[in-house]
This record gives C-alpha cells, sequence and structure tokens, in this order.
C-alpha cells in the first residue's frame, strides 16, 4: 500500500521503517533538508538500536524514499501520516502549527479519495481543526474531494521504540468512518496477524486515549516518588516496599520504580498539557498538577542530598563525577532529563562536574558547548579521578555492578548520591562509603 508520511523525527521515521519493512510503499517528506539529505544517503538523525540497518533495507529495496518536496509526497499516495511535531507553547499547551500546515499542503494537492492520520500527539478536538483547514483550502480550491480525517496515537518508548511499533500491544484507531477503518485495517494488519490489536473508537476518545495513558504512568511515577519521600521521614526501605505492593496483581511490578524524576519528551509535556486543556474546559485537574509539581521536586533530590551532605557553602571547589545525562538508558536524549536541573543546580554552587553518558556525550556538547566546570569522560571510570563523589542519575546496565574498589579509592569523600537505587545501602556502606539513594530510610541520613 501507498502511504506518505510528513515529519521524520522520532515517530516518523520509526513508523516510516517499519511500514516499508511489512512491505508498504513509503514516502517521508520534511521540510528539514540537512536531514532528508543525510536520509538518503543512510545517515540517522537520532539514536535508536536496529533502526539504520531497518532505514537502509527500506532503502535498498526502494519501500521507503525521502524527499523535501511536499508536492511529490502529496501525490505519492492518498493515505498521509501527520508525524510532525507539536512542541509546547509557552503556556504549556502543543503548538499546532505544524499539524495545520501539513494538512493544509495535504488539501492542496489532493486529488482522489483521501486518508489524512494524525500520528502526533495532539489535544483532543485536533481532528475536527484538522478536518476544518482541509475543508476551507478544498473549497478555496472550488473541488469537492472526499476525505476522512484518522486519529492513530503512537505509543512508542525510546530505545524501544522499533521492537515497540512493530509488535505493538493496541493499535488505536479513532475514525467514524467504514472507508477509512477499512483502509487503516488493511495497512496494519501485518501486525495484528496474531491476536486482533485495533481497538476502533471514535476520534476525541482516541486523541484522549494517548493523554490518558501518559499521564496515567507519570502518575504512578510521581506517587512511587512521593511513597519515597514518604519512607524517608518513617525509616521504611521503599525498594522493599516496592516489591511488596508489585507483588499485588492489580497494582504490578512495572512503572513503580522510584528516582530523581521523570523526564523526557512525552511525559513532561504532555501532562502539562492535559492540564492546560483541562483548564480551558474550565476543569481544575488537580492530580495532574501534582504529579508535575512532585516531579519538578523530584529533579532536585540529588541536589538536596548534596546539601545536607556537605553544606551548601561547602559544595564550591568539590569536583563531582556524574554518571548518566540522557533521561534514561539506551537512549541520547536529553530533554528535561533531571541531569539538567542536577548540573545547573551544582554549577550555580560553584562545583565542577566530570560527567560520563554511554550515549548523551555529543548531545551535553551541544547544549553545554564548552565550560570551565563541565568536562565530558570517555569512560564511567575516568570521570571518577579526582571527584570528591559520585553522583548517578540515568540506570545504564553497566553502572549497576562498579569496582566498588575503584569507587573507594578514587573518590576523596567516599560518598555516593544514587537517583536511581542501583545498589544495597548497607552493602555499600560496608564497604566504607556512604550512600544516599531515593527514599531509603535511614540509609538517607535525614
Ligand atoms: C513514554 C511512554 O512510555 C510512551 O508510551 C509514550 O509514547 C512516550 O513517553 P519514553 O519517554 O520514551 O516513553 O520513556 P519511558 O521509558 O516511558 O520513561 C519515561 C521516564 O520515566 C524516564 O525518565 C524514566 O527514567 C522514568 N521512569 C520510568 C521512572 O522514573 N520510574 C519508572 O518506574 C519508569
Amino acid at each position: 500500500m501507498k502511504i506518505t508520511i510528513f515529519g521524520v523525527g522520532y515517530v516518523g521515521l520509526v513508523q516510516a521503517a517499519v511500514f516499508a519493512d511489512v512491505g508498504h510503499d513509503v514516502c517521508c517528506v520534511d521540510v528539514d533538508a540537512v536531514k532528508i539529505e543525510g536520509l538518503q544517503v543512510g545517515t540517522i538523525p537520532i539514536y535508536e538500536s536496529g533502526l539504520e540497518s531497518l532505514v537502509e533495507a527500506g532503502v535498498t529495496s526502494s519501500r521507503l524514499h525521502f524527499t523535501t518536496d511536499l508536492k511529490e509526497g502529496v501525490a505519492h499516495a492518498q493515505v498521509y501520516f501527520i508525524a510532525v511535531g507539536t512542541p509546547p507553547d509557552e503556556d504549556g499547551s502543543a503548538d499546532l502549527r505544524y499539524v495545520l500546515s501539513v494538512a493544509e499542503t495535504i488539501a492542496q494537492g489532493m486529488d482522489g479519495e483521501a486518508i489524512i492520520v494524525n500520528k502526533s500527539t495532539v489535544p483532543v478536538g485536533t481532528g475536527d481543526k484538522v478536518r476544518a483547514r482541509v475543508e476551507s483550502v478544498l473549497q478555496e480550491r472550488g473541488v469537492n474531494i472526499p476525505f476522512s480525517v484518522v486519529s492513530n496515537p503512537e505509543f512508542l518508548k525510546e530505545g524501544s521504540a522499533l521492537a515497540d511499533c512493530a509488535r505493538p500491544e493496541r493499535i488505536i484507531i479513532g475514525t467514524d468512518s467504514p472507508y477509512a477503518e477499512e483502509v487503516m485495517r488493511e495497512i496494519y494488519a501485518p501486525f495484528s496477524r496474531n491476536r486482533e490489536k485495533m481497538l476502533v473508537m471514535d476520534q476525541r476518545s482516541a486523541e484522549f486515549t494517548k493523554y490518558a495513558a501518559n499521564c496515567m504512568l507519570a502518575t504512578k511515577i510521581s506517587f512511587m516518588n512521593e511513597m519515597a519521600n514518604l519512607a524517608e521521614c518513617m525509616s521504611a526501605d521503599i525498594e522493599q516496599v516496592r516489591r511488596g505492593i508489585g507483588s499485588d496483581s492489580r497494582i504490578g511490578y512495572s512503572f513503580i520504580y522510584p528516582g530523581c524524576g521523570y523526564g523526557g519528551s512525552c511525559f513532561p509535556k504532555d501532562v502539562q498539557a492535559l492540564a492546560r486543556s483541562a483548564g480551558e474546559y474550565g476543569y481544575n485537574a488537580a492530580i495532574l498538577s501534582a504529579v508535575e509539581e512532585t516531579n519538578a521536586r523530584q529533579k532536585e533530590k540529588i541536589f538536596k542530598y548534596i546539601v545536607q551532605h556537605y553544606g551548601v557553602e561547602n559544595i564550591r571547589g568539590k569536583t563531582l563525577a556524574l554518571w548518566g545525562l540522557s533521561f534514561k538508558p539506551d537512549t541520547d536524549d536529553m530533554r528535561e532529563a533531571p541531569s539538567r536541573v542536577l548540573l545547573e543546580a551544582l554549577w550555580q554552587a560553584g562545583a565542577k562536574v566530570h560527567a560520563y553518558d554511554p550515549e548523551a556525550m555529543e548531545e551535553a556538547q551541544r547544549i553545554y558547548g564548552y565550560r570551565s566546570d563541565l568536562t565530558l569522560m570517555g569512560t564511567k571510570e575516568a570521570v571518577l579521578q579526582g571527584a570528591d563523589a559520585l553522583l548517578i542519575v540515568t540506570e545504564w546496565k553497566h553502572f549497576r555492578v562498579p569496582d566498588f574498589e575503584l569507587l573507594q579509592s578514587s573518590l576523596a569523600d567516599r560518598v555516593i548520591f544514587d537517583g536511581r537505587n542501583l545498589y544495597d545501602p548497607q552493602s555499600v556502606e560496608q564497604l566504607g562509603l556512604a550512600y544516599y539513594g531515593i527514599g531509603r530510610g535511614r540509609s538517607c541520613r535525614q
């Protein structure tokens, strides 16, 4: 089936490569010429395991091609996926400029019955705006071409985006058009071979499903972080509590890991956007504001421990080793990463940082450029040399089993601040290192 995807960001590119892989003929359009030229010669703009070879295979088989020519993109197919960005406005609501401008482009060029699929995360009601924009362009053109607008939100996680896309748990389709439903079933048939994954619903419910899912997950994390903070007050250990509650199948073990806050491109943006939308309907979604507030506080947590340990006046001149810059493992993405809040606070207090991350070093370099209080180093061991303490911000796998003797001999102040609860506080303390985890009762030395 011929498909055109507008926007080769994370979502658009991954979806395009996966569609091409199952045999669809996919044209990707983006206004960013540098990105498109890169993709034409196999340069992938993001880090995502397996993506490069899948794109290469798509290009070699001629089922995947890239262009900046909008008209070519519209002419290629009659099914159009919109996967452009919806960056937050100053007030936190999603900016629909790019989505609507793609809708306009499609309307200007389409000449047969079209299906316009919204894949970007957009506020409830955006489908109606897309429809209105297309109708008005068609009217200007003086033509009457039938079309449907479909909401089809993505549920990709960075780091496992390909697997999430190729083996989705569910495919949400929001439309009231039987024709659009039939076409979407055909497009997604290769992904529903063992079990029907498609849930067809009205457009607004589909749009809302995406926000409700992300806000639920963000709430789970903030809830656990709040429990972790309480555990500290009560001298309980949140890691034991986590296992205790996870064993209840109604709660489950996943997504209840306390830490130094969630980041990334989705949760912060979507929680904020849904809270904003609620406000526009005159409804105060108190739980969403609490989730946001808790997360903002949680991102300051490691710095608070550092202050508690040293006293705020003694941080100046310290050199701190930092493990993990990306907002989570297996990505180089630093958007809304807790590491950024920590770095700013440390610099403000006059500390120097030696930082290491397996993938996000270039990104950190791009964000911060050269500064005398940040040294990016090539290994997790290198940052320890000459450091006073270790800070762990992202739970990359190979931070889980460190050389504790090396830590003990390298860190002048013999202290670890662990924002991801990677170690057992007692064993670390037995080795002669002080240890601060999140919500670990007395070990946090309240
Ligand atoms: C998320 C959703 O999972 C995905 O369905 C949606 O489409 C986009 O947003 P992503 O942002 O890639 O995906 O990352 P995810 O793995 O969900 O983690 C988000 C953040 O939550 C990370 O900062 C992570 O460290 C944090 N987290 C996650 C916790 O602090 N505790 C947990 O138990 C789980």
